[in-house]
C-alpha cells in the first residue's frame, strides 16, 4: 500500500505516516469490493458492470481497483476535497499502468450537483452519505445518483447500525506496522447524530488522533428504504453481511434479507435500480 513501508526498520511514525495512506491500509478492501459489487450487477441485470461512478471518493481506492479488473471497465470519482483528489492523483493514479489511468476520471464537485456520464452503478462506501443530516438532503443526493444512472442502472450505498453503535466505544485493531482505533465517541438517540472519529498509534508510540473525523446522521435500514423509493429506485432491497457462527464476526460476504438479523452491530447494503424509462 502506496505510504504504508512493510519493512520493521520502515513502520509509520505520527512524524512519517502519511494518514490516507494509512485509512487506505485500514479500513479499504478495494479490490474485494470491486469483484462484489460487478457481481451484484450482473445477478440484477445479466449484464457485466463495465461503468462505474464512485461517490464521495476520497482516494479513488476502489475507482482504480475497479479499472484494473477489466480492460474495458471505467471509472468516474467524486469528492468535493481538492487536497484529497491531488492525493489520489499523485498516489493511486500514479501506481496505475497507463492504460488503466486513462479510464479513471476524477471530478471535484459536490455528489448532489456534479453532472456525469451515465453510468451503470454509483457507490458510496464507508458511510460518506450519512455526512446528510437531513431527509431533503438525502433525497436531494438519492435523485441526483437515479439522474447520474443509465436506465436499469444500480446504486449501493453501506449501512451500519445495532444496539451497539448507540453506545461511546474505541475499538483497536491491529494493521501493518500501526494499530487504528474506531472511535464512537458520541451518540444521540434524538437525532442519531453520531460523532466517530478514527485515531492511529504507532510502533516507537507516537499517536494521530482524530486523524479522520466524522458528524454523521446514523440513517437506519427502513428510513434508507423508503427515502430510495420516494427517490425513485425500484426493487429497493437490503443485503446484509453474513456473520460467523464460530467467531461472531462478518464474513464479508452479504446475502439479500427480508427479515434482517439483530446483530449488536451490523453491516448491510441498500440497493435501488433505476427503472428502464
Ligand atoms: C469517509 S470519506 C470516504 C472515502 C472513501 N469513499 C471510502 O470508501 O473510504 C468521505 C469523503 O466524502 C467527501 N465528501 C463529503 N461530502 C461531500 C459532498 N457533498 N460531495 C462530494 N464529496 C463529499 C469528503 O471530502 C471525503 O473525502
Amino acid at each position: 500500500m502506496a505510504g504504508v513501508n512493510r519493512g520493521r526498520q520502515d513502520w509509520p511514525t505520527a512524524r512519517t505516516a502519511d494518514r490516507h495512506a494509512l485509512y487506505t491500509a485500514a479500513v479499504q478492501a478495494p479490490a474485494a469490493d470491486a469483484r462484489q459489487f460487478a457481481r451484484w450487477h450482473r445477478q440484477l441485470t445479466g449484464r457485466p458492470l463495465r461503468r462505474l461512478r464512485e461517490d464521495f471518493c476520497g482516494t479513488a481506492a476502489l475507482a482504480a481497483a475497479f479499472v484494473r479488473q477489466h480492460p474495458e471497465a471505467t471509472a468516474v470519482g467524486v469528492d468535493r476535497d481538492r487536497d484529497t483528489l491531488a492525493w489520489a492523483r499523485s498516489h493511486t493514479l500514479a501506481a496505475l499502468h497507463p492504460a488503466e489511468r486513462a479510464r479513471l476520471q476524477l471530478r471535484c464537485g459536490d455528489v448532489r450537483t456534479v453532472r456525469t456520464a451515465p453510468v451503470q452503478m454509483v457507490v458510496a462506501c464507508n458511510f460518506s452519505y450519512m455526512v446528510f443530516h437531513t431527509r431533503a438532503e438525502l433525497r436531494e443526493y438519492l435523485r441526483a445518483c437515479r439522474r447520474a444512472l443509465q436506465p436499469g442502472g444500480v446504486l449501493l450505498l453501506d449501512s451500519w447500525g445495532g444496539g451497539l453503535v448507540h453506545r461511546p466505544c474505541v475499538e483497536r485493531h491491529r494493521s501493518h506496522g500501526f494499530d487504528w482505533l474506531w472511535h464512537q465517541r458520541r451518540f444521540d438517540p434524538v437525532t442519531h447524530r453520531i460523532d466517530c472519529r478514527i485515531h492511529f498509534r504507532f510502533r516507537d508510540g507516537s499517536a494521530l488522533d482524530d486523524a479522520f473525523v466524522y458528524d454523521w446522521r446514523l440513517w437506519m435500514l427502513p428510513e434508507l428504504r423508503e427515502l430510495f423509493a420516494e427517490a425513485g429506485f425500484d426493487g429497493v432491497h437490503v443485503r446484509q453481511e453474513v456473520v460467523s457462527p464460530r467467531t461472531g464476526l462478518g464474513t464479508g460476504r452479504f446475502r439479500r434479507v427480508d427479515r434482517g438479523r439483530a446483530d449488536p452491530t451490523w453491516h448491510a447494503y441498500v440497493v435501488g435500480q433505476r427503472g428502464r424509462r
